[in-house]
């Protein structure tokens, strides 16, 4: 694939000359000095070992003990990998492909089994120092989500993300987490998708399933921000010396405008407002998207309310979570073709986006009924960040295709079709793309798709002792692909 694009380009170059300065050079087929390429993945997904030695449980342990029917064969997360005893296997898979970031999450209630710093889980805060280590002997560097969707069920207790004191409890637990891991880890993400986190209060899709739409969700995300924006703040006043970059992962699927009429080009825009714009707003610029809020404002006084449903910060808290990451974790997947319309529950964020958002019938289908491939929209989200909040660093922190363990060739297709928009993004529109993570590593237990849904590039054998991993293709083409295409230091 390299040795074609790298060929046409030099012929290009040299015959086209300066006529088409749209054209990239040869060397555009690499990537930038100092380029990051990584896999991710999360500890309920990956780990097990779900109550071993002291570790508490989390909304997920507990709800789907309470309700198996939610998962795709009754699956839950209890075993999953077992990455709590075989991450070394894990770091070694990491190595072979040739990576040089790995993204993973620390299970909250792992190393505070109630969620409050009054009572540590040494076995736990010593696993994570162990798979840190681990990665640093092998020359791979860690970046830390401290939140990935497993919150201490103590904590639901009090209300999960609705209770305000939440936020005080959330930037606690990350003060030993940067105080314990914050010499040898640089790279941080505190909450990974907010708006996932946020739809298992708003929806069914996600613990805790409340499924407050249009109420709870806006108050689960006002609360994670807060969060974000008082660990930010921590993290500047204690650990500044440390010399970390602190993130969120954002996530969203952006609309195609179906028409260019200022109404569907509008509405496309109100996509990205109200996905990545929800949270990456409040961090960037101090206060929710103005479109967000003004439609959020008007419905919720058409209902009658004498409050808006999207809550307000207060003048100290918007100055507390302005300007909150050093670089954007941007996860994608799949995007939507959009046009004006109110869809969805009454009332909810879709609802109130007034998107009607759908899938090309034409865009190839995947094992998962929430993504479609269509690579262009990547390099759109990346358009579309660098529009709304400036030239700041990005790293794609999670892409990547799911079959039945089937479609190997596909993933290696969506890879390289992903990829090259990424690298369109870079050279010809300009934009500051550090690093790419791809998902996942290894199978892994897929939320509501439980096993049947593969996106590892290394397959997990779930009924062998040692869930032995093995290399699949994709495996080896990434690491073909990172040789051809990687500069090195
Ligand atoms: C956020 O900070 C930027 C840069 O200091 C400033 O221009 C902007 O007005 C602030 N936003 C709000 C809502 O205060
Ligand atoms: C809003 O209405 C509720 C009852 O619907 C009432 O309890 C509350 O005091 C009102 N708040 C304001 C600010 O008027
Ligand atoms: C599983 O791992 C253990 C410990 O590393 C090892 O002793 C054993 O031989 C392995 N078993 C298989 C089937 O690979």
């Amino acid at each position: 694939m390299w040795f074609p694009s790298l060929a046409l380009g030099l012929v290009l170059a040299v015959t086209a000359g300066q006529c088409d300065d749209r054209l990239p050079p040869a060397s555009h087929t690499m990537f930038p000095k100092g380029f990051k390429f990584g896999a991710s993945t999360a500890a309920y997904q990956v780990e097990g070992g779900w109550d071993a030695d002291g570790k508490g449980p989390s909304i997920w342990d507990d709800y789907l003990h309470k309700h198996p029917d939610y998962i795709k064969n009754r699956n839950n997360g209890d075993v999953a990998d077992d990455s709590y005893h075989f991450y070394k296997d894990d770091v070694r898979a990491l190595k072979e492909v040739g990576f040089q970031t790995y993204r993973f999450s620390i299970a909250w209630p792992r190393v505070l089994p109630n969620g409050r710093t009054s009572h540590i889980n040494q076995a736990g805060i010593d696993y994570y120092m162990n798979v840190i280590d681990e990665l640093l002997a092998n020359g791979i560097e860690p970046v830390v989500a401290l939140y990935h969707w497993d919150l201490p069920t103590p904590l639901q207790e009090i209300g999960g993300w609705l209770n305000p004191d939440i936020a005080d409890l959330f930037t606690e637990y990350a003060d030993l987490m940067f105080q314990t891991y914050g010499d040898k880890v640089k790279w941080w993400i505190t909450i990974n998708e907010a708006q996932s986190v946020a739809g298992g209060y708003g929806g069914d899709n996600a613990a805790p399933v409340l499924n407050l739409h249009g109420t709870g969700d806006y108050l689960a995300g006002h609360n994670l921000l807060r969060a974000h924006g008082k660990t930010y703040r921590l993290y500047q006043r204690k650990y500044s010396h440390q010399g970390g970059k602190l993130s969120m992962a954002f996530c969203g699927a952006p609309c195609f405008p179906t028409t260019q009429t200022p109404e569907d080009i509008a509405a496309a825009d109100r996509c990205f407002q109200f996905s990545f714009g929800w949270f990456g707003h409040p961090v960037l610029k101090g206060d929710y998207p103005p479109v967000m809020r003004e439609y959020v404002d008007r419905n919720s006084k058409a209902e009658g309310r004498n409050v808006s449903r999207l809550p307000y910060f207060t003048e100290e808290e918007i100055r507390e979570i302005n300007g909150t990451v050093d670089w954007f974790g941007l996860n994608y997947y799949t995007a939507y073709w959009g046009k004006e319309g109110a869809v969805g529950a009454n009332p909810s964020v879709d609802r109130d986006s007034n998107v009607n958002k759908y899938f090309d019938p034409n865009w190839p289908a995947t094992a998962t009924t929430w993504m479609k491939v269509i690579p262009q929209g990547l390099r759109l989200a990346i358009q579309k960040v660098r529009q709304e909040f400036g030239n700041i660093p990005i790293i794609v922190t999670e892409n990547g295709y799911p079959d039945h363990g089937d479609l190997d060739e596909k993933r290696i297709d969506y890879f390289e079709t992903h990829l090259a928009e990424m690298r369109q993004a870079i050279y010809e529109d300009g934009i500051n793309v550090i690093g790419y993570c791809l998902w996942s590593i290894i199978d892994n237990f897929e939320w509501r798709d439980g096993y049947t849904v593969k996106f590892g590039i290394v397959e997990v054998d779930f009924n062998s002792p040692n869930k032995t991993r093995t290399l699949k293709k994709s495996a080896y083409w990434f690491q073909n692909y990172m040789a051809m295409h990687k500069l090195l230091e």
